[in-house]
């Protein structure tokens, strides 16, 4: 189910690609650079076409021509390359994957400067698939990069896999994925790229006091996942705390339908930890690395947690649990606790669809941010930037810190004043006190983790957000 196209990297050999290529992808821009191949005989020369076409070279923009070739006539695509930046072709190789889906292959020359990792990172994303059974159309079965900087493609390509491992574990559908579904799969792929795992689940989880009450209502048991990563001479140790709700009903405070029907996806937070420490070695990140992800089913049952409940996170504090639907920062408060308390972290970084508000706020595109470190927000968003996933900062205001206070434990789960308003600063705050003062940050991912439709290098259902801009944000960090 991951990634269905192969991705076969030719080299640089300037000669174009073989001669019997099926659907054959060559680069045209705006500057002199990038005049369309030698090789490539159209009927009607090629400045013509592009003209007629009003053809600029934008990113995204792609011709198909009729050529001529080994005495045959040959569809070539045309395609537009901007001004070389990621941006621009992870937008051109996401235009070529859409256009080649249901073909056996595609042939790409890579164009002779730019970035051309993010061409085969668009690419391969674009051609992203999740099927049950044999619905839909086939993407393209393969992608052979044609010239370009072997390294290059090769990192753009465990990327977008990177990326398509968060989307799986995103897409599966909650009857198969429960908390111990979850668990499996992260100690499959903690084995597969050379992670220490553990699992805390049952009387194990006895100080976690929010990943119990959330997971208690369900049948399928909550857990904590714990992913290590350690290389020599570790610069700094950096926790990835992920919230990992496999379905997220509201509990007995229960979600309308139009609302809980896409909840499988309420462990996006979790898939990017887990995906992006997947990466961790390959990417040679020279930074310790503990991944928690807070695994929960919220369910609905005669055993769940109630409004109204008094629970004991880690490390001692109580909260008064007056809306069941805002469990997402009980396990995760869990986590941060535990992170501050046992792991000594220099920078912890949150990942979560925790709040309905956030994603009414910034949309679909970008991720909220917020911070206690001014250098971790400036780290952050460049990193989001460079990789495509944009992250905007919000700010922790401290005159709503009161709307959490409540009249029986040291805190509530959600404005007590039910003003409703700025729900994700209120989320933010809740977390904040878990933090014990550390180098934090909150990557509120409600809105981006899922996507409605296909565009650019993003497909329908979850997008694997957050996974780039971490990696990016991991590698850089010295
Ligand atoms: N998982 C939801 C947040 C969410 C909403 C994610 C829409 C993706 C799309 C979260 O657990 C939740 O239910 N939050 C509540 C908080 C409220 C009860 C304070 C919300 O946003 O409504
Ligand atoms: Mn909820
Ligand atoms: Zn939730």
């Amino acid at each position: 189910m991951p990634i269905q196209t192969t991705p076969v990297l030719t080299g640089p050999d300037g000669a174009g690609p073989a001669p019997d290529a099926d659907l054959v992808a060559v680069p045209f821009g705006p500057g002199p650079d990038l005049a369309p191949a030698p090789w490539l005989e159209s009927p009607v020369p090629v400045d013509a076409l592009l003209a007629h076409y009003e053809a600029k070279g934008e990113p995204g923009e792609v011709v198909e021509v009729p050529t001529l070739r080994e005495g045959g006539v040959r569809r070539v695509l045309l395609y537009g390359t901007g001004d070389g930046s990621a941006a621009a072709l992870r937008k051109a190789g996401a235009a070529l994957a859409r256009r080649a889906k249901g073909r056996a292959s595609l042939s790409v020359v890579v164009p002779p400067k730019g970035e051309t990792a993010a061409l085969a990172e668009g690419a391969l994303l674009a051609a992203y698939t999740f099927t049950i059974g044999n619905g839909g159309k086939k993407p393209v079965g393969e992608i052979v990069f044609v010239g370009g900087d072997e390294r290059d493609l090769k990192r753009g390509e465990a990327v977008a896999r990177a990326t398509a491992l968060a989307r799986d574990l995103v897409n599966t559908p909650s009857s198969v994925k429960t908390p111990a579904w979850l668990a499996e799969q992260a100690k499959a792929i903690a084995a597969e790229s050379g992670l220490g795992v553990r699992v805390r689940e049952g009387a194990e989880l006895g100080e976690f006091g929010g990943i119990r009450a959330v997971g208690q209502g369900s049948v399928s048991p909550p857990c904590l996942v714990e992913l290590s990563y350690t290389p020599e001479n570790p610069r700094a140790h950096v926790v990835l705390a992920g919230k990992g709700i496999t379905f997220d009903t509201g509990g007995l405070s229960l979600k309308p339908n139009e609302g809980m029907k896409t909840m499988k996806t309420d462990m996006g937070g979790g898939a990017a930890v887990i995906a992006a420490m997947s990466a961790l070695a390959a990417f040679d990140v020279p930074v310790r690395v503990t991944g928690l992800v807070a695994c929960a089913e919220n369910s609905i049952s005669g055993s769940a947690q109630r409004p109204g409940d008094v629970i004991t996170q880690y490390g001692g504090r109580t909260v008064e649990v007056l809306n069941t639907d805002a469990e997402g920062r009980l396990v995760l408060a869990d986590a941060l606790a535990y992170a501050h308390a046992e792991l000594d972290p220099d920078i912890v970084i949150d990942v979560a669809t925790l709040t309905g508000a956030a994603k009414v706020a910034l949309g679909t595109s970008l991720g909220a941010l917020y911070a206690t470190d001014e250098s971790l927000a400036a780290d952050l968003i460049a990193a989001g930037e460079a990789g495509g996933e944009r992250l905007w900062r919000m700010p922790l205001v401290e005159d709503y810190r009161t709307m959490l206070d409540s009249d029986v434990a040291d805190l509530a789960n959600v404005d007590r004043t039910k003003s409703g308003a700025a729900g994700s600063i209120a989320a933010a705050l809740f977390l904040r006190e878990f933090t014990g003062g550390r180098p934090w940050a909150h990557l509120d991912i409600a809105g981006p983790a899922r996507a409605a439709s296909d565009d650019g290098e993003t497909t329908k259902g979850g997008t694997g957000f957050g996974v780039r801009l971490l990696l990016r944000y991991l590698t850089a960090t010295s």
